[in-house]
Parts: structure tokens; sequence; C-alpha cells
């Protein structure tokens, strides 16, 4: 293996119909217009010096070393600066620029330490190879005068470290935190010898706005900005090229390394999700894989009070399958089941769903998509015949208008958020559609022109307030909708929508929203250009999660905004391969690629390649399952990576389900909550260990490489073998590639992929067949999967869950960019530095009213139950309604969460919490209890107790 090193032209790359040709010491080049002199050359393979200039930002022409030679023109230009001409005669290396770029290193270096050798950036630093590049030999001027050899070096954040006494204020990281990650918290202070880097008002790092997305250290020629890790290991020496494992953008990465040792996570340029961009937790925050944490060994216990006893993978896993085994024929088929995990690979995800049809006999699996995005896949697949979202990420860039609805792109997609802001500061409009003020909505050069800030619960008033303005103010796409969508239904839909009671007037008590807003965001959406729809799961978490995401899909319908660039539907996924978890059939009614159990012809041709006879009957979904183990009839289940006992909604009735169980056996990389009940723990592997694929929002299926051997001995895919080969159903990959060949050929949609294919084409988006052997960035163009896209309509129906004299506050939860889910991993890395608790927030007018002061610990208490934590007043929450987040289990957000779920697919309605907050001196009785069972279920024998 080796060290990949991307080149860097210099300059970005520029797109145009028309080239211009030019001629670089004597050779000639083509070149797309626009392109840089700088560029061109770096095209043909030479590379002119210099030190300001990185293809990543704009050129900016400040350091003067990469001066050219020009016929006819006078002077010595910056080849960065200077766009390639057509007949244009330029030469790169003569005497006189020689000299010049000489003399220019020569005042670089005279204010620059001379500690190469013990210099961690030694070897990697551009500064020392352009010293190299421009010959220079000697520096004539010494450090008797002024210098910023002393200047102090910024520690603060947990990872990078900023040494002034090593800038040559080349402005790179103040380019690339404004035009990469859009958070213009770096700027260039002070004048001529006084100018200096600084951090928002000259503060540190770690108080600073900067959002620790890593963009400037990537930039930074030379040592100044530099990550800790790679000062503590030294430079890496060979990297494997894999894929995030945190949210659904699916940046890819170099894991540079150091033996088996990561050393470093560099952004890879030609990832096709983050073109060479990342967000701090893909970055930085891998450290969780070497985490103390971490169980290494699989364990079993008899009661969960028991101390964990270690064992050997072959008892863990007879153990397992006996306990499976009995259970079945005491209690039948069905008492058993499994939830795959939307952060494992679509292979493993594919084993799992696999293990339970074929060797537990029954369809009772589930993922966690079904507390997130189920709505999506219904309402997606109603109206558009697909259940995915309809853009490549880069669309966004075509896009005039992006209306954003019950998403925080910038917290919980952050590299996608910055795509996204960029494309607003050349002008695109923005409409956000939330409860909370989030980030975008008045950002650093990004202001939404409408925010829609309407009471939690009423998404679907909202959106049929929309479509009445599109409808009734002739703004609807007539031609578009005769030639693409089914008539009758078109005509119902119009007609419903019509109707005063859904105009933004007639809703305005229900949304809260200013009629006038309402339409002007219409108004806005239908006519301001290709309009995009992103959204998150502030849409699909409620009662009418998957009513709502079917109105999006009509208004985007309706106005002719599906199957091309810049336009489209996209739910934005949280979790890095919730695509992928549902693609692969992890849902209790379907097989991969969404093909009913019920489908005759479908199922059989899985019994014939799985050799076993299939259920025709949907299984249960997890909420069944556990309702079924409180009843007595599901006793034993395998949870392969995730965390229900934390994540998902009303826990106390989660832990009731999985106390209730006889068997519960968990997969994963740390004693996480749901352990706290299990009987088998297997531990699991993290992404670097073990190959395989992710498939992020826009379908992507990119690969994941092994870069470290699998700590506990095994991958998850061969652990599930191991099990389904102990429970008598034989299984046998040699290789995750082996189980996508299998995918491939049981999925229409997936025909074409192959590990092959995502290698010679860096990924591959689905559907990938016959029809389209490359992959579809971008789906429905010409007509719709379904056929003709089918309109349903959507009558809003209040939810139950409503604010009452006892419950007056509606509380609503979401993400903050430093963690990441239930926080299993951010939580063991420095991520905790900015998020260490969770908090609620409530709007000043709500806290006065209950003498609630800032920092204060309060109790927030439901019909479903009560915990405490510490409050912080913002006016981001709108009064009336409060807001957390669910990073940590001891804030215990999900006691408080009901179990009203979505009327089609179940998903929890998270979003929407009719609650009390009081001022409290104690953590609730819920807190105290479970800190106890806590302590008493996670003793390993010999050990001293788990965190
Ligand atoms: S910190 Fe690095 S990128 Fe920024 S101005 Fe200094 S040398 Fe250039
Ligand atoms: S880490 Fe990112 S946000 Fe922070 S200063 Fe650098 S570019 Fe800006
Ligand atoms: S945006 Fe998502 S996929 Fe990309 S680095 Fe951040 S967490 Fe990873
Ligand atoms: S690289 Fe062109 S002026 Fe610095």
């Amino acid at each position: 293996m080796t060290l990949i090193k991307e080149p860097d032209y210099g300059t970005p790359g520029r797109v145009s119909e028309r080239t211009v040709t030019l001629e670089i010491d004597g050779i000639a080049v083509s070149v797309p217009e626009g392109t840089s002199v700088m560029r061109a050359a770096a095209e043909m393979g030479f590379q002119i010096p210099k030190l300001c200039a990185t293809d990543s930002v704009e050129p900016f022409g400040s350091c003067r070393l990469c001066l050219v030679e020009i016929e006819g023109r006078r002077g010595t230009p910056a080849s960065c600066t200077t766009p390639a001409e057509n007949g244009m005669k330029v030469k790169t290396q003569t005497p006189k620029l020689a000299k010049l770029r000489r003399n220019v290193m020569e005042l670089y270096i005279s204010d620059h330490p001379l500690d190469c050798l013990t210099c961690a950036a030694n070897g990697d630093c551009e500064l020392q190879d352009m010293a190299g590049a421009v010959g220079l030999r000697e520096v004539r001027y010494g450090y008797e005068g002024d210098n910023h050899l002393d200047a102090v070096k910024d520690e603060s954040n947990p990872y990078f470290t900023f040494d002034p006494s090593k800038c040559i204020v080349c402005s790179r990281c103040v380019r690339a935190c404004e035009e990469v990650q859009g958070t213009f918290a770096l700027t260039i202070d002070g004048r001529g010898f006084a100018s200096h880097v600084a951090a928002s008002q000259d503060e540190d790092f770690l108080a600073s706005e900067c959002v620790s997305c890593g963009a400037c250290v990537q930039a930074c020629p030379t040592a100044t900005l530099m990550e800790k890790s790679v000062i503590e290991a030294g430079q890496p020496e060979h990297s494997v090229v894999t894929t995030c494992a945190y949210c659904g953008v699916g940046c890819s990465f170099k894991a540079e390394m150091r033996g088996t040792e990561v050393v470093r996570m560099m952004p890879y340029k030609d990832g096709g999700a983050n073109h060479g961009h990342s967000c701090v937790k893909g970055r930085f925050a891998w450290g969780y894989a070497t985490h103390k944490d971490r169980i290494t060994k699989p364990m079993i216990r008899s009661k969960i009070t028991d101390p964990w006893q270690e064992v050997s993978w072959e008892q863990a896993i007879s153990h397992a399958a006996s306990e499976f085994k009995r259970i079945q024929a005491k209690f039948g088929r069905g008492s058993v089941g499994g939830i795959t995990s939307s952060r494992c690979t679509n292979e493993e995800t594919y084993l799992v769903q696999k293990l339970v049809r074929a060797a537990f006999g029954n369809n009772n699996v589930d993922t966690c998509a079904r507390v997130c995005h189920s709505p999506t896949g219904y309402g997606l697949g109603t109206t558009l015949g697909t259940s995915a979202g309809t853009q490549t990420f880069d669309s966004v860039m075509e896009a005039d208008v992006i209306l954003v609805m019950g998403a925080n792109p910038t917290d919980a997609h952050p590299v996608f958020g910055s795509r996204m802001k960029k494309r607003i500061r050349e002008g695109a409009r923005l409409i956000v559609i939330d409860p909370r003020r989030i980030d975008l909505v008045n950002d650093a050069h990004v202001k939404a022109d409408y925010h829609l800030a309407l009471r939690p619960g009423t998404n679907v008033a909202i959106i049929n307030a929309l479509a009445h303005v599109i409808a009734t103010e002739g703004l609807i796409n007539e031609a578009y909708v005769k030639e693409r969508c089914e008539p009758a239904d078109f005509e119902l839909w119009r007609n419903f929508v019509s109707e005063e009671r859904n105009s933004p007037e007639a809703t305005e008590h229900l949304t809260g929203v200013p009629a006038a807003d309402v339409r002007a965001a219409a108004r806005l959406y239908a006519t301001g250009g290709n309009a995009a729809i992103y959204y998150g799961l502030g849409v699909t978490e409620h009662s009418q999660g998957s009513t709502t995401v079917i109105g999006i899909a009509n208004l985007a319908m309706a106005t002719g905004n599906i199957g091309r660039m810049g336009v489209g539907v996209n739910p934005l996924r949280g979790q890095n391969n919730v695509q992928g978890s549902c693609d692969m059939g992890s849902f209790p009614h379907e097989f991969s690629g969404y093909r009913h159990v019920s489908n005759d012809a479908v199922r059989e041709s899985f019994e014939s390649l799985w050799g076993v006879k299939l259920e025709s009957e949907p299984g249960l979904r997890i909420p069944n399952m556990l309702d079924a183990a409180i009843d007595g009839s599901f006793k034993g289940i395998y949870i392969q990576g995730e965390d229900i006992a934390q994540s998902d909604p009303d826990i106390k009735h989660v832990t009731g389900g999985l106390e209730a169980m006889e068997c519960v056996v968990v997969q994963d990389l740390f004693l996480n909550e749901t352990a706290n009940f299990a009987h088998v723990f297997l531990p699991g592997t993290t992404f670097l260990e073990k190959d395989g694929t992710f498939t992020n929002a826009e379908r992507r299926i990119n690969l994941v490489r092994k870069a470290t051997p699998p700590v506990p001995g095994y991958a998850d895919w061969e652990v599930t073998m191991l099990l389904s080969n102990a429970l008598g159903y034989k299984m046998d990959y040699k290789h995750p590639s082996e189980i996508m060949d299998e995918i491939a050929a049981m999925t229409p949609t997936f025909k074409g992929v192959s590990f092959r294919k995502i290698e010679e084409q860096g990924s591959v988006q689905w559907p990938c067949n016959d029809a389209a052997p490359d992959g579809t960035p971008i789906m429905h163009i010409g007509k719709f999967v379904r056929g003709k896209g089918r309109f349903v309509l959507t009558e809003y129906v209040p939810t139950d869950e409503k604010s009452t004299a006892k419950f007056p506050l509606l509380l609503t939860t979401g993400r903050i960019l430093s963690q990441y889910n239930v926080g299993a991993q951010t939580r063991r890395t420095g991520n905790i530095a900015w998020h260490d608790e969770d908090v609620l927030e409530i709007h000043p007018h709500d806290a006065e009213q209950r003498g609630i002061h800032d920092g204060d610990i309060v109790s927030v208490m439901s019909r479903a139950g009560e915990t405490a934590l510490a409050a912080l007043i913002s006016d981001r929450m709108q009064p009336g309604v409060v807001y957390t987040t669910f990073h940590h289990f001891g804030s215990g957000v999900n006691v408080v969460t009901t179990d009203f779920s979505d009327w089609a697919t179940n998903c929890p309605e998270y979003k929407v919490t009719a609650v009390e907050v009081r001022p409290t001196n104690r953590p609730s009785e819920w807190q105290l209890k479970y800190a106890k069972l806590r302590d008493d279920t996670r003793q390993i024998a010999g050990k001293t107790a788990a965190e």
C-alpha cells in the first residue's frame, strides 16, 4: 500500500463549452475557457511553483511565486490569476523567473523557523517543497529585525493546532473557510508586517465560530495549521480510500496510516459526494475506534444482573444459536426476530435480513430506518414509484430556489450544508420550513427569504396551504402534469387543495405562519426557476410523516420540479447507510429492492436461491416486536449495531419489551444501552476494520475498505455468517464482494453493481442495470419510475398529541453538529468539547413564566415520563416550543417521547410531545432508577465496571 497523493492543480477546474489553446514552454495545450495558466500547465504535468494557490479555492495572487513570462506581455504575471487565452505563449522556466522566485522564497524563509527536521510537517510542507523547487540555497537575511518567531501557538481545538510563527499569511485557510466551508470564521487581521490570521474576533479557535471542519488545515501549505494526530504519530506512510461512517452524505476519505494505526482522515478530492470536503465528525472523530470502552471479546450471561463472562467466539455463537432454537421450539417460529443496522454495510445488513428470513424462518426483521425515514419509503414509493431521493448532491448547484423542510443540513449533513450555502451565496433563494430558527435562516452570508416557523405537528397543513396557492393562482405547470402524471388523481388533488379550508388564511391559526409569508413562499417555489426540496426527520417523524412526504412529492410534480438537474425531492438521510439498509430488504414486508414478500415470483426466486421456504406474510415491525415481547409471545432478538434502548421513543416501553425477552443478542462496538438488557454480546467492528459498501442519501454506493484488521477477530458480516451456520442455515461467503454479487443477482435496481464496477467508477448511484449501466444520478428523467406520477390527497389530521393545561409546551428534538445519533461514537472522541450534555432550549418568555434561568436544571414531563436536564434560554425557539437533542443516554429525552407514530409506517412521532417544564434540583425518578440499573447490568467478571 502506498500513500495516495492527489494532484493539486493550483486553481479550481472550470466547466465551459468553449476551449482555448495555448502554448506552454513550447507545447500546445487546450483547456476549458476560464482555466488559469497555472492549471493548464499542471494538467500537462508542469508544476509552476506556488504557495498561495491550491485547487480547492479561488486564486488570490498574493505570494508572487508562480510568476511566468507571456510573449507580448510586459512584466511577469502570476499564473494562478491569469486566465489561459487562445494563442498565448507562456514560459514557466527562465533565468529571470528563477531569480524572482528565489528572492520571494528568501523573504518567506527569513521569517520562518528553520526547524524543518523536527517540524511535524517535515516531508509534507509546501514551503519546504517550494524552497527546493526554486533552488533556494542561502538566506541572506537573518532574524535580527522584527519577526514572528515568538508568536504563541493556539492549541485550544481538540484536533488541530495553530502555530502563527509558521504562518506565511497566504490566506488559503481564510479562503477555504469562506469558499469551501462557508463559515467565514477566519480573517487576515492587521496590515503589512502586522497582518495575521485571526479566528473570529481574534479569539482562540475553540471559542471562535470555527466548526472544526478541517478545510483550513487541509489548505494550509505549512505546519501552521496541523492535525494533532500527525504531530503525535508522525507523517502517514500509506493510505486507503474509504467512506465516512457517520451521516448520510457519505463522504470519501483517505484513511492515512502508519502500520495499522490511523494517523489522519483526509477528505478525498475524488469523492463523488464531498469533492474533498469534510466535517468535524468524519475528519476528526474517529478515535472511538480505539477507545478503551470497546468490547473486543464475546460475552454471555444468564440474567441481565449477572456479570458478563468473556467467552470464545465458538461458545458465544453456539450459546446464542441454541437459545434461539430453544425459544423457537417452545414458543414457535415467530417468537424471534432481528434488527439490521443503518450504520453497518449493505452486505452486513443483507445478511442479517437473510438470516432472519432463511434461518429463523420468519419475516420479523426491521431496521432503525423504521424510526427515521420509513415514511419516505412509503410516500415517495406511492407517488413517484421509488423509495429514494431523486437527485445527486451536485444538483443543488443548479437550483434557483431551495426549500428546506424539517432538516438542519449545517448540523446534520454538514458537507452538503456547505455546498447548499455556497449555492445560496451565488444567488439561489431559500425557503426554510421549521419550527426552530436553524442556522441556515440567518447564517454567515446566507439568509432565508422566508422562514415559515410553523407549530410542530402542522406540516401537512402548511404543505396544503402552499399547494393551495399554487393551484389557485395559476402556478401549476400544466404541460408537465399533463404529460407525466395520472390525470384523474391530479384533478382530485387540484380540487382538494383549492378548497378554501386549505388556504394560507384558513390554516394560519393551525400553523402559526402568517398567510402572506406562505403565499410569497409558494409563489417563489413555483416561479423561481429550478426549485429543489430537501427534507429531513422534521418531516417524517410525525403521526402524518408519510402524508407530508406525499404532499412534498405532489408539490414538486405540480410545478414540474422533478426529472432534471437543479430540482427534485431529496430526503436527507440521517445515518450513513439508511438508504442502503432500506434497499437491502430490512423491512418486514419487503425483500431487497422494495419488493413485497407476498409477491410470489420474487419470493420464489429467493426461495430457489436460498433453498428454503419463505413466509409470504409481513413480519413484525420493531414496535410490534416489543409489544409482542410484553405480551409474552416474542422472546428473542438479534440486534446488530442499533441501540433501541436509547434511540427509540417511549424508552420505558422499549426497555420493558427487552426485559421481557429470554435471549437478547447485541452486536456492537460498546456496551450500549440496549446491551444492559442483553444475554449475549458479540463485539462489532468499525468501518475501518472491514470491507463493504454504504449507500448515501443520493443513492451513491461507495466502497468501505479495510484499513486495519478487525479488532475482535471477525468483521460483522462474518459474525452473522457464524450465527447463521450455527442455527443450521449455511452461509459461505469468502468476501463481501460475493454478498454484493448475490444482491445484484437478486435485485433489479442493483443488477449492474459489483465491487469491481464501483472500483472502476469510484462510486455507483442506483438504479444500475442494463438500462443504466453506469448508474443513475438523476431519477425520473422523461417519466416516473412508476410510469405516471400519482397525486395523492393529503388531508390534514391534527396529531392526538396536543398541548394541554397540564402539558402546555411542545417538545421537538434534533441533532447537533459535533454529535451523532445516540452519541456512542462521538461521545468517545474530542467532540465532547463542543457538546458534553443535552440541554433543553427554551424561549425566554416561557422560561421567565416558569422562573427558569440559563443553566438551571429543569424537569421535563410528558404523559410518557419525566427527565431532568439543563436549560438553555434561546430565542431560536418560538414561544410554546422547547427543543433538545438525544446524544447522551443520561438526558433520557426518549423517556418523555410518546408511542404515537406515523399512520402508514409506525415511524415514531419524535417531533411533537406535549410537555411541561419546571425548575428542579434533582434527577427524575427514571434517571435515578436507570442509573442503578446501568450499574447492575454493566459488570464484566474480572474487570471493573464498563462505562
Ligand atoms: S495559517 Fe496556513 S493557510 Fe493560513 S495564512 Fe497561514 S500559512 Fe496560509
Ligand atoms: S476548521 Fe473549518 S470552520 Fe474552522 S476555521 Fe478552519 S475552515 Fe473555518
Ligand atoms: S458530512 Fe457526514 S459523511 Fe461527510 S464527513 Fe461529515 S459526518 Fe461524515
Ligand atoms: S501561487 Fe500565484 S501568486 Fe501565489
